[in-house]
């Protein structure tokens, strides 16, 4: 029987470890842990999501401040459109970012960034330039296009003179997503480097409709695998979605994956982003306190756990401090659902907004519990402490479980002595 340490992900010249952590916006898979996965020999995500809110809580900037300070005069005006991103700030904050996770990097993995590209900034292409740019002046090693997946990204940086070094990486949930992007990109000369391939158990935005639940990524994977080859396309294929146990991950790997991308259980990793409170519901939560709905105002499904206090709240945007998703005119679904509540309940202290969230406040504070459908086995790979909370893991016991074991085993931590 094989592991997963069996096999082997070549990127370039690289030789790593067939395991991906992947991206998980907003902060979530933070510096620290992508840096072990990265020390392990695998490969690490760190997230661009927000990352002027990232770079102020990790390196006690104020770009934040600064904003809300020259927007102020707009903060009770429900259109948005003057609310914009300094580039030279965006810029700054990416290399801040990145700069110092790549200084920090030991070991032979890599680092890369993932791109929520549906952060449009309320200028899409020209805040996502910047972006891209600014993490391969910095020093990233790999850049994966994720969410919103614009199709023309690869021309934004293809007079960058890392453009053929630099690891470029898509996420895709179907053929035809993979097909319009190659198309797409074609002009440039240059191939994705890697293709994730999302299924519907993922954790964070979907890349389905709200029929998620008829499709399965092992069907996903091999469609694509079965036309790459037609084609004679020489492309890594990386499923992602429920890949839970060592065994999952073997089992793709044996049908031709080049490695596999993991979130969900190492959100519970001390070395993840979430406050630990937070990770204490991830361990709690049973299959039904998990559901996809339709809140995030970027218009894809996302899961989370019901308990998420961004649902319902109806708080005023915050689109002068944040405004990540405003759209090209400034608009923002989640403006759209609070001033039809506003108008709905006049003199109300407080209103409540079910259909959508503020997803930029909402992430910033941790109160959008996004997760994957398996969430609920996590309580299963760890121990009860006495007092009932669950004992954190380290990002490399997870890591090593997923590489070296067996048989749908899972290994459980050392036994922490409460009264050590
Ligand atoms: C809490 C959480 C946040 C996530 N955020 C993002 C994100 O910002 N961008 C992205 O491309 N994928 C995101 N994902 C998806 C993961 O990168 C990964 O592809 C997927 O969750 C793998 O499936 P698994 O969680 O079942 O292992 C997120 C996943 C989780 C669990």
């Amino acid at each position: 029987m094989k592991c997963v340490d069996d096999f082997r992900l070549r990127l370039g010249k690289h030789e790593l470890v067939p395991i991906m952590v992947g991206g998980m916006g907003v902060d979530i898979s933070a510096a620290e842990l992508s840096l072990e996965a990265a020390r392990l020999g695998g490969v690490g995500h760190i997230s661009d999501a927000m990352v002027p809110t990232v770079s102020d809580r990790r390196f006690k900037t104020k770009y934040v401040k600064d904003k809300l300070q020259q927007y102020k005069f707009n903060v009770a005006n429900s259109d948005k459109s003057v609310v914009q991103f300094n580039m030279d700030m965006l810029a700054e904050a990416t290399t801040r970012h990145v700069s110092a996770t790549m200084e920090a990097k030991r070991g032979p993995g890599l680092i890369f960034i993932n791109c929520m590209e549906k952060l449009t900034m309320n200028a899409p292409k020209e805040t996502l330039r910047v972006r891209l740019r600014a993490a391969m002046d910095a020093g990233i090693e790999g850049i994966t296009l994720a969410a919103g997946l614009h199709l023309g990204s690869f021309a934004l940086i293809e007079d960058h003179p890392r453009f053929r070094d630099v690891h470029l990486g898509i996420i895709v949930s179907s053929l035809r997503a993979l097909q319009l992007f190659l198309k797409k990109s074609a002009r440039t000369g240059r191939l994705p480097d890697y293709v994730v391939v999302e299924g519907p158990l993922a954790g964070g935005h979907l890349g389905f409709g709200m029929d998620w639940a008829q499709y399965d990524l092992a069907t996903i994977t091999n469609e694509i695998q079965a036309w790459m080859k037609a084609e004679q396309l020489d492309i890594p294929v990386i499923p992602a979605g429920g890949i839970f146990t060592g065994t999952d991950a073997v089992n793709f790997l044996e049908a031709g994956a080049a490695a596999v991308q993991v979130a969900t259980r190492f959100t519970v990793a001390h070395e993840c982003g979430l406050p630990e409170d937070v990770q204490q519901h991830y361990f709690t939560a049973d299959e039904d306190d998990i559901e996809v709905n339709q809140i995030s105002p970027t218009g894809y499904p996302m899961r989370m756990l019901k308990s998420s206090p961004a649902i319902g709240d109806g708080i005023r945007p915050n689109c002068e401090a944040y405004g990540y998703l405003l759209d090209a005119k400034g608009n923002c679904q989640y403006i759209e659902a609070y001033n039809r509540e506003v108008a709905l309940h006049p003199g109300a202290k407080r209103v409540k907004v079910m259909d959508k969230t503020c997803l930029c406040t909402h992430m910033r504070n941790f109160e959008c519990w996004t997760c994957g459908h398996y969430t609920y086995r996590l309580k299963d790979t760890t121990r009860q402490n006495e007092d009932g909370s669950y004992q954190l893991l380290t990002a490399e016991h997870v890591f090593r479980d997923y590489q070296f074991s067996k048989d749908n085993k899972i290994a459980l931590p050392e036994l922490i002595s409460s009264t050590a």
